[in-house]
């Protein structure tokens, strides 16, 4: 496996590499989980080579503490690279990416950033979309690999190539869950153990809200998941929105033929966690 900080020295053993290969990228921001992992090994399966990235986006954090707070395990994140057999990996530090203009470009995402992750974390994803679309062409994969826990993150991406014709497939990877459902997260290392205890209450509301929905009624599902939450001590809920899978357009009452999913976002005090269901 090889480590590379700068541009220059990645693209020249990227370009040895013959034509023949293909690449995938995983982009991460480091502190590496087992979630990650499935992904890198989805991406190994599909292609020759797979790069990760390794980078802690500042433009996509609206609150500072949280970027300061971002967990570093860098040692042990290329430790667990090289263990399953990561070709590439790319850790550059800020002044390499941004060049001294350390700033999103705003984009067009037609109502896609308006909502639920976008309402509450104001400029986050034009932060996401303009790191992502540097990793693009600096790396020039063929595939890049996403995880389905940011799914809104995943549609963002899938617009901005969209918008940039850049010829690149996103590929979408479904959650990884720890044996008790929670959606793994480099955040969940930050609970308590009552909050650990109290966390997997979030996927369970979610199976639960999904057989409701099996009705139809959309009144009834948002006010179970509302009244799931105020009965628990240790978790606040933040929203939960059921969406149409593509446009994201919130759903007031079901419409047959449409894919809908649910979302959901919950504090355990400062710890905040997210996680997403296909409801048809
Ligand atoms: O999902 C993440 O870890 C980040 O948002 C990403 C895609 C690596 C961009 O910084």
């Amino acid at each position: 496996m090889e480590v590379f900080k700068t541009i220059k020295s990645l693209q020249q053993s990227l370009s040895d590499n013959g034509q023949n290969s293909t690449l995938g990228l995983v982009p991460t921001m480091g502190a590496l989980h087992e979630g990650h992992l499935s992904i890198v090994r989805r991406a190994k399966e599909e292609n020759n080579q797979v790069i990760v990235s390794i980078f802690v986006n500042p433009t996509q954090f609206d609150k500072k503490e949280d970027l300061v707070n971002y967990p570093n395990t860098l040692e042990a994140d290329l430790e667990a690279l090289e263990s399953i057999g990561c070709d590439y990996v790319f850790t550059p530090s800020i002044e390499e990416v941004y060049q001294g203009d350390t700033k999103s470009e705003s984009f067009d995402f037609e109502g896609l950033d308006k909502v639920m992750e976008g309402q509450f974390r104001t400029g986050h994803f034009d932060g996401v979309a303009t790191i992502v679309k540097k990793l693009f062409l600096i790396t020039k994969p063929d595939k890049a690999y996403f995880g389905e826990k940011d799914y809104q993150q995943l549609l963002i991406i899938k617009k901005m190539v969209g918008l940039e014709s850049i010829p690149i497939e996103i590929v979408a990877v479904g959650i990884y869950r720890e044996h008790d459902g929670l959606a793994m997260s480099s955040r969940n290392t930050r609970l308590s153990q009552a909050q650990r205890l109290a966390a997997p209450e979030i996927y369970q509301t979610l199976l639960k809200s999904k057989k409701l929905f099996e009705n139809g009624d959309l009144t009834k599902v948002k006010s179970f998941v509302k009244n799931e939450f105020i009965q628990n001590k240790e978790l606040d809920l933040e929203y939960f929105e059921v969406a149409e899978i593509e446009s994201l357009k919130s759903a007031n009452e079901f419409t047959p033929n449409t894919k809908y999913r649910a979302f959901i976002a919950v504090f355990a005090d400062k710890v905040r966690l997210i996680d997403n269901i296909a409801l048809n």
